[in-house]
């Protein structure tokens, strides 16, 4: 990207637009433009096309989207369809309206088939029945993904969509009542810590596998790929490597610096059993992730303690 064209990076105060534009500004681009929802509300179409026409950006991130765990997306269906459909139709037809030269499109990992093969490789996208806890923002997500790569075959835009595994980082989302999974194991382990609790019950066996990515090893994927991927389809961003929720919570254990037992509860859903993308696709592109789970981990609670009321919303 040119450093000194107009960026507008949507959902620039959550966690991955947050990491974005950190990543844009410490790569020496100075005109990146924001908005927030309050300023800009993108599930108004009008709005959002007449902000992106009189703005006229060269290069979009779309990273604004409702995002929540497994108990939110079960209790607000509807909402995660439309406004994560709605924002995204919004945006993209936005940019292309108005001639942007290139945009990138947030997805994740659960527009992919429940049952996938893993690795999940790009191509298992509508192979099979999505994981029902989280199907309406994987539809909607899906549809973004359509969008860019038919803008792209229909009228030549330069859009592209890349899919993240779980993140955590800086900014993230520490509610109890829907934040993913690792965040939601920090602030529950520091609490209990801070009350002695002797035991904590988490959701679903412990025995799901997941691969997790710090928002600023993501946030340098989004700027390589804005530079070197042009492809109809979309791309995995992941670290390529898994743990078991129960390796996860005794690790986050660890850096909080809980000491009681922890125990499953396994008559709470685990959702899918294993999620590993196939990032080899990602990694022939030269990008490889460089923050360790450790390293990342003990970040984001530092984040959390020194962000009292941002963190606990
Ligand atoms: N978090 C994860 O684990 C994860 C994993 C894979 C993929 N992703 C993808 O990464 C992207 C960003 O996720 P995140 O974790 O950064 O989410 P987040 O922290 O919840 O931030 C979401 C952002 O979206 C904006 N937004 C929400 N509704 C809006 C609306 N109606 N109009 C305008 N802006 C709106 C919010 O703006 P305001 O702050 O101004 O209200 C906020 O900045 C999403 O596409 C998500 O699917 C996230």
């Amino acid at each position: 990207m040119d450093l000194g064209a107009k960026i507008y990076v949507a959902g620039h105060r959550g966690m991955v637009g947050s990491a974005i534009v950190r990543a844009l500004r410490a790569a020496g681009h100075q005109a990146v433009i924001t908005r927030t929802s309050a300023e800009l509300d993108l599930r108004d179409g009008a709005a959002t096309r007449a902000f992106i026409a009189a703005e006229a950006p060269t290069y979009v991130i779309m990273a604004a989207a409702r995002v929540g765990g497994i108990k939110y997306n079960s209790l607000a269906p509807y909402d995660f369809l439309y406004d994560n459909l709605i924002m995204s139709a919004n945006v993209i037809e936005g940019a292309r309206l108005a001639g942007v030269r290139k945009l990138l499109f947030l997805g994740s990992s659960c527009i992919y088939p429940k049952l996938a093969p893993q690795p999940i490789h790009e191509d298992s996208l509508l192979s099979g029945p999505l994981e029902a806890t989280n199907e309406a923002y994987a539809v909607a997500k899906i549809a973004g993904i359509k969008l860019c790569t038919h803008a792209r075959t229909q009228y030549g835009c330069d859009f592209i969509s890349a899919m993240p595994c779980n993140l955590y980082g800086l900014g993230d989302n520490f509610s109890l009542e829907n934040s993913h999974v690792l965040p939601a194991m920090i602030r529950k382990m520091h609490e209990a810590k801070l009350r002695g609790d002797p035991v904590l019950r988490l959701w679903g066996t412990g025995t799901p596998l997941r691969e997790f990515l710090h928002a600023d090893d993501l946030a340098e994927a989004c700027l390589l790929l804005m530079d070197r991927y042009a492809e109809p389809g979309h791309i995995n961003v992941g670290s390529g490597e898994e743990l078991t929720i129960r390796a996860l919570a005794e690790g986050v254990a660890q850096a909080v610096g809980f000491q009681g037992r922890i125990e499953f509860d396994p008559a709470m859903p685990d959702g899918t059993p294993r999620k590993l993308m196939d990032v080899s696709r990602i990694r022939a592109l030269g990008w490889k992730h460089r923050i360790s789970m450790v390293d990342g981990i003990r970040g984001a609670y530092a984040w959390y303690l020194a962000n009292p009321a941002e963190a606990r919303r």
